[in-house]
């Protein structure tokens, strides 16, 4: 059985992450979308509805596990004996970042390979930031990002 972790901040889950995680759970035999920190963001929804958000919008899966974690990405990935990382990939700009977090990850932890999905067209300018600073100013953001996720944020922003 492949288990593969899909780790992000998404704060919060966009149409694009969700592609990504449709292909990853065709692809692979379970796949835990897991809400973690990037020490560089400074954090807009709170973890617990970040990941009650994921759980509404992807419920319709079967082979998808909504969790969060701290620390290290390998060390939850051992814990819960994945040795995939799944990871979308928009733009350039993506590949210089995505190939330095996946090397050193493998550097911490050698049997983890990360696999690299490439974003459908059509959610390329898609961004967890992009969605929020429409948001808070008052713009549409129903395009951007699943039902559950539009409903909850028109209703308390
Ligand atoms: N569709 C839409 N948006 C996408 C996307 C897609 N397919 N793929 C990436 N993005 C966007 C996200 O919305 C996010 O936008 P934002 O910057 O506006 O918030 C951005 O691209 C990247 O976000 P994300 O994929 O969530 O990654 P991240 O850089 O916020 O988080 C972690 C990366 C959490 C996986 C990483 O920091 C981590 O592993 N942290 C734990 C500590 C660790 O182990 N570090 C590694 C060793 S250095």
């Amino acid at each position: 059985m492949t288990i593969a972790i899909y780790p992000g901040s998404f704060d919060p889950i966009t149409n694009g992450h969700l592609d990504i995680l449709k292909s990853g759970a065709e692809i692979f035999d379970k796949v835990i979308i897991a809400v973690s920190f990037n020490t560089n963001k400074k954090g807009f929804l709170p973890v617990n509805i970040r990941t009650k958000l994921i759980q509404e919008s992807t419920k319709d899966i079967p082979n998808i596990e909504v969790d969060f974690f701290e620390g290290l990405t390998v060390d939850y990935a051992r814990k819960k004996g994945a040795n995939v990382l799944l990871r979308g990939l928009r733009t350039s700009f993506d590949f210089e970042y995505e190939m330095q977090l996946s090397q050193t990850n493998h550097a911490l932890f050698k049997d983890i390979k990360t696999v690299f999905l490439i974003t459908k067209p059509e959610y390329n300018y898609i961004s967890s930031s992009c969605v929020r600073e429409i948001l808070l100013n008052k713009g549409d953001i129903s395009d951007f990002v699943p039902e559950p996720v539009c409903k909850y944020l028109k209703e308390n922003y």
